[in-house]
């Protein structure tokens, strides 16, 4: 079991608007399941379930518990003596969320606990965001006491463009500070997410050489294997570029670009990225034309089993321009990242499941290796984010014998091989935070902003019509991807699943003399 080195999570009241959803039963209360078991959260947690679904305390607690695994089951959380403790203390409240009704028991609920601190956690439809908060504040529900505080929590997705963005900011900004919102990633939940953090600065080898001296360029991928599925009303509108790249991919792209923060308190390390955000460069409609690349999954089959078409998927209007597939080129305009470009890729129904960043170093200079690009191929850090989750270090050795001959090897490490992490939904981390009052793994207004703006130019392009690429489900997107990376003269690491296996062979291992 991961090491849990810190004090239990204050007593708290989690409001959970949305308590009969997905995000509720899959990821929330597992998570706290397994915070109550670590000794994360103890007897001061209360769950305060808020849904439009009829029901009782009762109801709620069976719809979680049906959900919930049995231990030694399948999943990363057991119910276990961990889930008999916390169930006593989930609640349900059924109502509406714009009428006032709900909010006057709300605060009659919490007037009730045994602590006045309360967090709101917005599991809904994101156009309720600003509605809720708005009743939140009328009703004084967001309004902080000595030893009360009240938070709020956003899933993504936090605007669907750089100007809904703006607005759903400054509504909140209007009735609660910035201090109070806590804007979810769940990347950042990812313990492979924060250490790109801790590999990049707690080792000056790595550090010194982070920059456009020594790096050719970045590629950052999230491969899913899964397609639309029962998901198409909601994905048509949304879209892999506004479902994955200014929340997640850039996430990483953040943690792997930002410059060293002062101090790791939270502020510092959000300037530092909220920096590195802003300085992504806006393209104009004719960069964005030739740096983006969008691609829609053709029918086919998948792992053997049948796949329909995007087009064909329930909820998807057949005449749907929506991509299921981006892939990018987007410059950084740092010193520190000058002419090195970001490589951005992330697709349904792909061949394989693989989540990782891939910084390309340079070629070494020495004639005396020969033809170099070819004989010693570039150091490669591969940082690999999920699944299998590690980080690896392609260099080059001289092979044993009397000739000068270099082979690649990699020098690899593997969570799973060190550690047991295997246990945890990810959302453990994101919750304990949110009820210590610790922002450093929630995105700030301005990151937000800043992020719908480097995406917006392709937002405007893609809005003006045109059909996405084509691809076939099992592949690794449309070929026009493999012609973004050509025409630079680069070429995409290689997703293929014995690449990612412990022990693999390099591709290009040769030899000079
Ligand atoms: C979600 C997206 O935010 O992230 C999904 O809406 C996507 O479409 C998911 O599948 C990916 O997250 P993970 O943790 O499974 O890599």
């Amino acid at each position: 079991m991961a090491e849990i080195n810190v004090p239990p999570a204050p007593p708290v009241t989690l409001v959970i608007f949305g308590a009969m959803g997905d995000l509720t039963r899959r990821l929330l209360v597992p998570a706290m399941i397994n915070m109550t078991r670590l000794g994360l959260a103890g007897d001061g947690l209360h769950i305060l379930g808020v849904g439009i679904d009829p029901g009782d305390d009762q109801t709620l607690r069976n719809e979680l518990d049906a959900f919930a695994p049995e231990p030694g089951g399948e999943g990363a959380v057991e119910k276990g003596e961990a889930w008999e403790r916390l169930k006593n203390r989930i609640s349900y409240l059924q109502g509406d969320f714009l009428q006032d009704d709900i909010y006057r028991s709300i605060v009659a609920r919490i007037a009730q606990a045994p602590t006045g601190n309360a967090a709101f956690y917005l599991a809904v439809q994101p156009g309720f965001f600003g509605a809720i908060v708005d009743k939140l504040a009328d009703h004084e529900l967001t309004l902080e006491q000595p030893g009360a505080f009240r938070r709020i929590a956003i899933e993504k997705p936090f605007g669907r463009d750089l100007p809904s963005a703006r607005a759903l900011n400054a509504q909140l900004l209007a009735r609660v500070a910035e201090s109070q919102i806590y804007r979810v990633d769940h990347f950042l939940g990812k313990e492979t997410v924060r250490n790109i953090m801790t590999a990049r600065f707690a080792n000056l080898m790595i550090e010194r050489l982070w920059n456009a001296d020594c790096i050719d360029h970045v590629q950052i991928t999230a491969a899913e294997t899964v397609d639309v599925g029962t998901r198409g009303k909601f994905y048509d509108v949304t879209g892999a570029l506004r479902d994955m790249v200014p929340n997640h991919l850039f996430t990483l792209l953040a943690m792997v670009a930002m410059e060293p923060p002062n101090s790791f308190d939270a502020e510092s390390i959000r300037d530092e990225k909220a920096k590195v955000l802003k300085a992504i460069r806006r393209w104009t409609p004719q960069q964005a034309r030739q740096d983006g690349v969008r691609g829609a999954y053709t029918a086919g089959t998948l792992d053997g089993r049948p796949v329909p078409a995007y087009a064909a998927v329930p909820g998807v209007a057949a005449d749907s321009t929506t991509e299921t597939y981006i892939a990018l080129k987007l410059m950084v305009d740092t010193w520190r990242w000058h002419g090195v470009p970001f490589y951005l890729r992330t697709g349904k129904a792909m061949a394989v499941r693989d989540t990782e960043v891939v910084v390309q170093f340079k070629p070494v200079p020495s004639p005396q290796f020969g033809d170099s690009a070819a004989g010693v191929p570039p150091n490669r850090l591969v940082i690999q984010i999920q699944p299998d989750e590690g980080l690896r270090m392609d260099i080059s050795i001289k092979r044993p014998g009397l000739a000068i001959e270099t082979t690649p090897v990699s020098l690899e490490f593997r969570y799973a091989s060190q550690f047991d992490v295997a246990h945890l939904v990810g959302y453990e981390t994101l919750l304990y935070d949110l009820f210590i009052g610790d922002q450093t793994l929630f995105q700030r207004a301005d990151a937000i902003e800043a992020g719908w703006a480097a995406v917006q130019p392709f937002l405007e392009l893609w809005a003006q019509g045109g059909m996405p690429e084509p691809y076939a489900p099992g592949s690794l997107g449309p070929d026009a991807a493999d012609a973004l990376l050509a025409r630079d003269g680069r070429a995409w690491h290689s997703l293929a699943a014995e690449e990612n296996a412990p022990g693999r062979r390099i591709e290009g291992a040769t030899q000079a003399k």
